[in-house]
């Protein structure tokens, strides 16, 4: 051990004891929800299972509620809804991630966890930090118990990518096909265009580019966080894409999450489709997925927006910021890729009305509420006076009374998707932020929100509307 991680091995719980009574003193602290002890959480990382449990690694500051130089923290589960807090699992301390411990992913062999990551540095000097000054180097850390970390070292430069790049290239994530591991990075061109790239290992060490994704036509500058999957026969290129403007971005989220279905084969002739949002609110980036041992393909993201200056969130004067998704099961319906809340939360949940037409209940802060049988597309649900979600002109909308940024919505105004017909709606509620799943999940919309008092109330004439209290 370097004697800079020891003094920050120190140094990190002292900061965490040091805000924790000022943190759990925020009455918007969550209670599903995976969320900083202290300071700043943004992307998921490492998702994966060993033996019965499931362990997550989050992009953590734990010195700054608003971002700082980031590590790796770590909270482990057996059901994906109780988390318990481990220590962190990897610091900022060698020459080659000494300016982050960027987002990477996890392989497990063998009892081995191997965590793939992306180690930024920054050159001191007059850089723009995007064509010069920053190195984003692919690293690897090793831990036999899921733990405690063995062994970190530098496997990839900048110079070891293919020619026309920016020094943005960075993300790993890697699965195991055959006898052949792979790794996809998000990156930035010179020319400004998002692709992702592929590359190619027979040990797990040695690493060889093999191919380039990208789109027919450029969309976005960068890519990040690219994700590969199979589910259900469907093949999915998920990434959070940046530089996303005007016509149909125009009224959304300043950077964008979604996924493009890969017809062929990815590594080698491929057709992308059109590019879809995995969520429609206001608060979803950089998703990473892993498959469970049972088979199902689990999602998490970050339940935020980086660079977004239209609104905020006031725990921030509480010492922390961010949470993530509450763990979420992507399958196929009908051909189109859903959404649903893991199925462990069935057995937290204790129905308290089975009612039809209209519902209300106060005082109850963590619920379910699900609205089947929706007639004609008449729905609406009001959360604490001031979140509205509605279905007018063929859009489903999730909206706020207020975008005062001292208000419920914390500076929130309007989302929405185009939805031809309302089916059913899930909300999914904890104390600081909804989740709302429509039609089976085919459209999803995550935000935070702050009330002070708890309360919604359903119209939707004919429907049945069930409220479950989760605890
Ligand atoms: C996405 C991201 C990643 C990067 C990480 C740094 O939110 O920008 O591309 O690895 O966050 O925290």
């Amino acid at each position: 051990m370097n004697a800079l991680q020891r003094d920050l091995k120190r140094l990190v719980p002292m900061v965490e004891a040091a805000g924790a009574a000022r943190v759990a003193a925020d009455p918007h602290r969550q209670k599903l929800h995976v969320q900083p002890p202290v300071g700043w959480l943004n992307d998921p990382n490492g998702l994966c299972q060993i033996g019965d449990e499931y362990h997550v690694f989050y992009q953590y500051g734990p010195f700054d509620p608003t971002g700082g130089v980031k590590h790796w923290g770590h909270v482990r589960s057996r059901d994906l809804f109780h988390w318990e807090r481990l220590p962190v699992m990897l610091y900022p301390d060698e020459p080659f991630d000494c300016h982050g411990v960027y987002s990477g992913s996890a392989l497990v062999e063998d009892g081995m966890l191997y965590l793939y990551y992306t180690g930024n540095v920054k050159r001191p000097g007059e850089y723009d930090y995007i064509k010069q000054g920053r190195g984003h180097n692919v690293c690897l850390a090793t831990s036999r118990d899921a733990i405690h970390l063995d062994n970190k070292r530098c496997l990839m430069y900048n110079q070891d990518y293919p020619a026309g790049l920016t020094c943005h290239v960075r993300d790993p994530k890697v699965w195991k096909k055959d006898d052949t591991y792979y790794m996809i990075q998000g990156a930035r061109t010179k020319n400004d265009v998002g692709q992702a790239l592929i590359f190619e290992s027979s040990d797990k060490i040695n690493w060889h580019f093999r191919s380039r994704v990208e789109s027919e036509k450029p969309f976005g500058y960068m890519w990040e966080c690219p994700d590969y999957f199979e589910t259900d026969g469907i093949k999915i290129l998920s990434s959070s894409v940046q530089g996303l403007e005007g016509k149909e971005w125009a009224d959304r989220n300043v950077y964008q999450s979604g996924y493009f279905l890969v017809d062929g084969d990815i590594l080698d002739s491929y057709k992308l489709s059109p590019y879809h949002l995995w969520d429609y609110g206001f608060d979803y980036y950089a998703p990473q997925s892993f498959e469970a041992e049972d088979g199902r393909r689990i999602h998490i993201s970050w339940m935020g927006m980086p660079d977004c200056e239209e609104y905020t969130n006031p725990t921030i004067k509480d010492g922390w910021q961010h949470c993530f998704t509450f763990p979420r099961e992507v399958f196929i319906k009908d051909g189109k890729v859903c959404q649903k809340p893991v199925r462990e939360l069935d057995a937290k949940k204790q129905q308290l009305q089975d009612v039809q037409n209209k519902l209300t209940q106060s005082g109850c802060p963590v619920y379910e509420v699900n609205v089947d049988e929706i007639k004609e597309n008449h729905f609406q649900a009001v959360l604490s006076d001031e979140l509205i979600l509605d279905y007018e002109n063929g859009r489903f909308q999730m909206h706020f009374t207020t975008k005062s940024k001292t208000f419920v919505s914390a500076g929130r105004s309007l989302r929405y998707a185009e939805v031809g017909t309302l089916e059913n709606v899930k909300i999914l509620a904890d104390t600081s932020s909804v989740e709302v799943f429509v039609n089976d999940g085919e459209f999803v919309f995550s935000t935070r929100y702050y009330p002070n008092d708890y309360k919604i109330v359903v119209h939707s004439p004919s429907a049945h509307i069930t409220f479950d209290k989760i605890q």
